[in-house]
């Protein structure tokens, strides 16, 4: 069992009904590799109930966690209706293995999610790591609806910031909308927008691919990147993709 800190929400950031940015302190909480996850908990009576989120914030700063409303959810519910100053326990050890230092070195870096599984990736993109270690990042979010894109103001100051470096594709699947790829990110690879909007082929020579959230598209694009002879990295037998399946 995970030794368990006390935190407190400092932050509830609203991004549309259901989804949700909590940041709390939690000063207990030792250092981790971003990328890795912790364990939230709430405690329900005499039970408590523990779930892993992935740390959407760099090390040292308070703990930001993007999370979705599971409508029939045990834990979720329960974080949704937490307001600023409220407690909860936060695992005192980050665990996991989906970070830039287990990642193979390549040209090009694609950080690829739907939903919540884009909050490794900000966590990574606030430290110096991939900027030094890869020439070109895409970073590539697929959702549901408009509203549902979040953090997009702070990923078009990338696209300012490192101009020809840093590419963000957002993918909509539940509406239409100018300006804004429409379909599931599996298909925009087959069809070509991906690379065409990315300016960046993803070839197994070139990219390194890392995927997170929902894990119909963690399997439709190992799929799809096997035809391109991409395949999982493993310390013994490297590759080109590394995941993180949320369910
Ligand atoms: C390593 C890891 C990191 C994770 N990081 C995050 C994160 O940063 N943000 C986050 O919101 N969730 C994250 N999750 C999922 C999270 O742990 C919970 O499963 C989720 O919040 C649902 O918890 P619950 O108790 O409300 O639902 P439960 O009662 O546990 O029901 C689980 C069911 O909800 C669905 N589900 C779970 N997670 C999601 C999701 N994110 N989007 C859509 N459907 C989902 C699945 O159908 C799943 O079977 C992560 C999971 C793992 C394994
Ligand atoms: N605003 C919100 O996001 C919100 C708010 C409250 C509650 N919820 C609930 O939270 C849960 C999760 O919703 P979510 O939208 O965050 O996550 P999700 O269901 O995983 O959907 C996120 C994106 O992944 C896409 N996707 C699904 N399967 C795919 C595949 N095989 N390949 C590629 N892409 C694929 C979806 O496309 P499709 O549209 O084609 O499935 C969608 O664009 C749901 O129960 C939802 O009702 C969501």
């Amino acid at each position: 069992m995970p030794k368990w800190c006390h935190a407190t929400i400092v932050e509830k950031k609203v991004w549309t009904d259901g989804l949700f940015t909590l940041t709390v302190n939690a000063p207990d909480v030792s250092s981790f590799e971003p990328g890795q996850f912790l364990q939230l908990a709430v405690s329900d009576g005499d039970q408590r109930i523990n779930r892993p989120y992935s740390v959407a914030s760099p090390p040292g700063d308070n703990l930001e966690f993007f999370i979705v409303l599971v409508e029939d959810g045990q834990l979720t519910p329960k974080l949704w209706g937490l307001s600023e100053g409220d407690t909860i326990e936060v695992a005192e050890r980050a665990a996991g293995s989906f970070t830039l230092k287990k990642s193979p070195a390549a040209e090009v870096l694609w950080l690829i999610s739907t939903g919540t599984g884009l909050a490794p990736y900000i966590a990574m993109l606030r430290t110096d790591e991939p900027w030094e270690n890869y020439e070109k990042i895409c970073v590539v979010h697929g959702a549901r609806h408009k509203t549902d894109l979040a953090y997009t103001a702070e990923m078009l100051d990338y696209q300012q910031q490192y101009p020809g470096r840093f590419k963000l594709i957002q993918a909509l699947t539940r509406e239409k909308c100018e300006g804004i790829v429409s379909g599931r990110i599996p298909a925009l690879l087959e069809n070509g927008q991906l690379e065409e909007i990315a300016e960046a082929e993803l070839l197994a020579g070139n990219s390194t691919v890392l995927l997170c959230g929902n894990p119909a598209m963690l399997d439709d694009m190992e799929e799809k990147l096997g035809q391109r002879d991409l395949k999982r990295h493993r310390s013994k037998a490297p590759g080109q993709i590394v995941l993180e399946r949320y369910w």
